[in-house]
């Protein structure tokens, strides 16, 4: 895959599309499309009658994603659409999942909160600690949202070896890059477009 910006790999996507509950027909918003990686598993999670519309402020990234995902798919998909832009600029609302793989998750909460669906879910990807303590802060403060669950993702391969006849060994290394995601629901009675400035 090209890449113009870092891309979510496989052990981080499996844990958005499956704590996130992206599931197909879900209408899903994403920032920023990047190079497109997650664009491709959310569009196979949603599937063709689901939508994904993914917002991408850097015009050369947005071409690179949208390469990318046509590669990935052998055609263009249906359900997709990209928005080279700001999030949230053209006034979305009734998203089921919001998903924020961007700097700074924390300046879109009301952005999001408008989006959303009542009881839809918002998904940040972030690559540090302090990131994820003042995205988690913010979804508390913004206030139409239950509280947020926050979580690393390590992953440690393991090796089939002979050990006394059977066995497993982990291999040496674990996989902790940039993988933490912050997750909020949406409250159900405060959620939609009207109460979110
Ligand atoms: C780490 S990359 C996303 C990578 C992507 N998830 C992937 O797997 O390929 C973050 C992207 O967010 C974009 N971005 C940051 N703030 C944004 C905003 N407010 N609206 C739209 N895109 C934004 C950046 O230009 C950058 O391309």
């Amino acid at each position: 895959m090209v890449r113009g910006a870092a891309v979510v790999y496989p052990k981080d996507a499996a844990q958005i599309i499956g704590l996130a509950d992206i599931f197909p027909g879900a209408h899903v918003v994403e920032a920023g499309a990047g190079s497109g990686a997650l664009s491709c598993w959310l569009l196979r999670a949603v599937g063709d009658h689901g939508s994904l519309t993914s917002f991408e402020r850097r015009p050369d990234f947005a071409e690179i994603a949208a390469a990318n995902v046509e590669r990935y798919f052998g055609a263009s998909h249906p359900a997709w659409r990209l928005v080279v832009g700001e999030l949230g600029q053209d006034g979305i609302t009734g998203a089921d999942r919001v998903v924020l793989d961007m700097l700074a998750p924390w300046d879109h909460v009301g952005t999001t909160a408008a989006m959303l669906a009542p009881g839809g879910v918002v998904c940040c990807y972030v690559a540090t600690v302090t990131q994820l303590a003042r995205t988690v802060s913010a979804l508390r403060d913004q206030g139409n949202f239950a509280e947020p669950a926050a979580w690393e993702t390590l992953q440690r391969g393991a090796e089939a070896e002979l050990l006394r006849g059977a066995g497993m060994l982990p291999v040496g290394g674990v996989m902790g890059d940039a993988g933490i995601p912050g997750e909020g629901v949406a409250d159900e009675a405060e959620a939609s477009g009207e109460t979110v400035g």
